[in-house]
């Protein structure tokens, strides 16, 4: 059973209005997002793509509530206005790198955040041990994180972001570092995933069949000042199998998007070639 919300079946989870954020003063100003305007309902999965340096990272940050969007932007959660650090804590967010301590097991990874809200250990361990064979990890409880692959220490990343249990999950390129046949096992895992715990996720990725193949709706952002250049509602039957990346609608979709990726990759080319600093 897939956890898509219908349309019209209630106000957005969450809303940016108008968002952006500027880095710096004067000339050394950078403009990395302007204008973004972005609803999401719950249980809907949708997925971020554009160029390197577009601000993608930076509109997570935002949402998450680490950093302060400009004065005439605001994010809009569950239909109240979030002043500046309202937001922290009540978004699961998995940033770019994974970020486990090698330090500590698996096992106590995974725990990170429900320490941080003060669940007691033993208790925190219990919860995460239960999602280790859901997340194909069971029997690492006690590695360490360079004792595991690449997909499995994703897995260890996503476990604590899924235990932080908060209604919107944000995850900037969790499969990035991936080959691609692990990738879209983790594809199809993730799918499964959200199915079952019926969570809101927003998820930024670079490649296009990924974001086609996971999202309820694709949205592209523009080469910096960073704003949605377009999105897409993807119709494609759920469950998805892989069979379904090969289908003519599934073609034609990827066409419009690759169009105008490839347009504002361009772009931001060019521009990196005018001032390569
Ligand atoms: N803390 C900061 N201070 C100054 N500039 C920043 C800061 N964070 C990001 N930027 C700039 O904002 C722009 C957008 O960066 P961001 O990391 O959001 O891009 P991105 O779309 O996530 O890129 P990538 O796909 O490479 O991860 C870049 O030009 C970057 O240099
Ligand atoms: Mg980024």
């Amino acid at each position: 059973m897939s956890a898509v919300a219908t349309p019209g079946d209630g106000a957005p989870l969450i809303e940016l209005v108008n968002l952006g954020k500027r880095f710096g003063e004067g000339a050394n100003q950078v403009v990395a997002v302007k204008g973004v305007d972005m609803a999401l309902q719950k249980g809907e999965f949708v997925t971020l793509i554009g160029p390197s340096g577009s601000g993608k990272s930076t509109l997570f940050n935002m949402i998450a509530g680490l950093l302060a969007p400009d004065e005439d932007g605001s994010v809009v959660f569950n239909g109240r206005k979030q002043k500046h650090g309202e937001l922290l804590g009540k978004v699961s967010f998995m940033p770019q790198r994974d970020l486990l301590l090698p330090w500590r097991t698996v096992l106590d990874n995974a725990i990170v955040a429900l320490e941080v809200e003060g669940l007691r250990k033993a208790e925190a361990r219990d919860k995460a041990r239960a999602l280790f064979p859901e997340f194909g990890l069971a029997g690492f409880e006690d590695k360490y994180p360079h004792e595991l692959s690449g997909g499995m220490r994703q897995r260890v990343a996503l476990i604590r972001t899924f235990l932080f249990e908060r209604d919107l999950i944000l995850l900037d390129e969790p499969f990035g570092a991936l080959d691609a046949l692990t990738r879209s096992l983790m594809q199809r895992w993730l799918l499964d995933i959200w199915a079952h715990h019926k969570r809101t996720i927003l998820f930024i990725t670079h490649d296009i069949d990924e974001a086609i193949f996971l999202g309820d709706k694709v949205a592209v952002m523009s080469t910096r000042p960073g704003t949605i250049k377009y999105s897409e509602t993807i119709d494609l039957p759920r469950p998805r199998k892989a069979e379904v990346t090969t289908s003519a609608a599934f073609s034609s979709i990827k066409k419009r998007l690759l169009a105008v990726v490839e347009e504002e990759s361009l772009k931001s080319f060019e521009t990196v070639k005018k001032s390569p600093c």
